[in-house]
């Protein structure tokens, strides 16, 4: 059976300040923390899962600046560095300007860059490499036009399609029977659906709207909530763990990674998503996106020590 996860997605330098709260509009307040690292939802999504134990393969676009050697230094070490790791010439390699407050929130201004000029040619290349992958996963921070035909090639291919729809902007309609599981935050989903998800019945509304376009499989993450996961039949709300947060950042991230490398290792969607949640729960302990990542052996430790085996209910649609 083939194995492996094949990532489209953005590649951006997180410029990270740290303050005791986040600045209001017109507000300027002094910081005490600042550093520079590699971001992005694709990689670090693919960092993620490469970590958690997946063969990876990661299309990306960046620049040739000051700050591709980041892309470039982390890619190697992660064992992400191959030819669909794209430059682009005319194009900056994109940054975001993260504020992180002491108890862990984040407001992000990400700016795409090279990361938004995936084109059609790009894709054709890596085509084959789509296509013999089990998993492929992708977000909404490269250009939706190539999200949509890559999308559009898993599919035909009958490769398991995962889209975290973030940042959260709208998708055509008809993009939705293409995915196999969709893992939208709380505010994607209010983008997403119109439905809140403060409560198990906007959960199941949101759910609703999901599968009646096509979607199989539809994982909320709540933050310090948890994540709740509905297959159609059946539904579970997984609590996230109880731990001392220092940044959020990423958290999604590290979700969707690790979500990624479990399905690939053949756990269904519950056993992956709690596998996952355990993931996220442990890469907001840590300073940073990418770099905060954990690794199988910690994920399948705190899974073990944590010991929470959550109900699976049966949902009446
Ligand atoms: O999901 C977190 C990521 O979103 C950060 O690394 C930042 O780069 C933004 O793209």
């Amino acid at each position: 059976m083939k194995q492996s996860v094949f990532i489209l997605g953005s590649f951006v330098v997180d410029l990270t300040a740290k303050a005791a709260w986040l600045p209001t509009e017109g507000e300027t307040i002094k910081g005490n923390y600042f550093k520079i690292g590699p971001g992005g939802k694709g990689a670090n999504q693919a960092v993620a899962a490469v970590r958690a134990g997946a063969d990876v393969q990661l299309m990306t676009k960046i620049g040739q600046d000051l700050f591709s050697p980041v892309a470039i230094d982390s890619f190697t070490q992660e064992s992400l560095m191959s030819n669909l790791v794209l430059i682009d010439k005319n194009n900056p390699t994109g940054i975001a300007l993260i504020m992180v407050s002491e108890d862990g929130a984040n407001q992000i201004l990400v700016v795409p860059g090279a990361s938004a000029c995936i084109t059609e040619d790009d894709l054709l290349c890596a085509k084959q490499a789509i296509s013999t992958s089990r998993i492929f996963l992708t977000q909404l921070e490269v250009n939706i036009d190539a999200v949509e035909k890559a999308i559009d090639v898993a599919y035909t291919n009958q490769v398991e399609v995962i889209l975290n729809p973030a940042p959260a902007q709208p998708v055509r309609d008809d993009l939705y029977n293409k995915i196999d599981y969709i893992t939208p935050n709380e505010t994607e989903t209010k983008l997403l659906t119109g439905y809140d998800v403060a409560d198990l019945d906007g959960c199941h509304l949101a759910a609703k709207y999901f599968f009646d376009r096509g979607v199989k499989n539809v994982l909320i993450t709540l933050g310090g909530l948890g994540v709740y996961v509905n297959n159609r039949e059946m539904f579970s709300l997984i609590p996230a763990m109880s731990v001392h947060v220092v940044d959020t950042t990423g958290a999604g991230d590290a979700f969707n990674g690790a979500f990624a490398a479990s399905l690939d290792a053949g756990e269904d969607v519950f056993a992956a998503a709690l596998f996952a949640n355990v993931a996220a729960g442990l890469s907001v302990q840590s300073f940073g996106t990418a770099p905060a990542m954990p690794y199988r052996r910690d994920i399948v430790k705190a899974l073990k020590e944590w010991n929470v085996r959550p109900d699976l209910q049966v949902f009446n649609s």
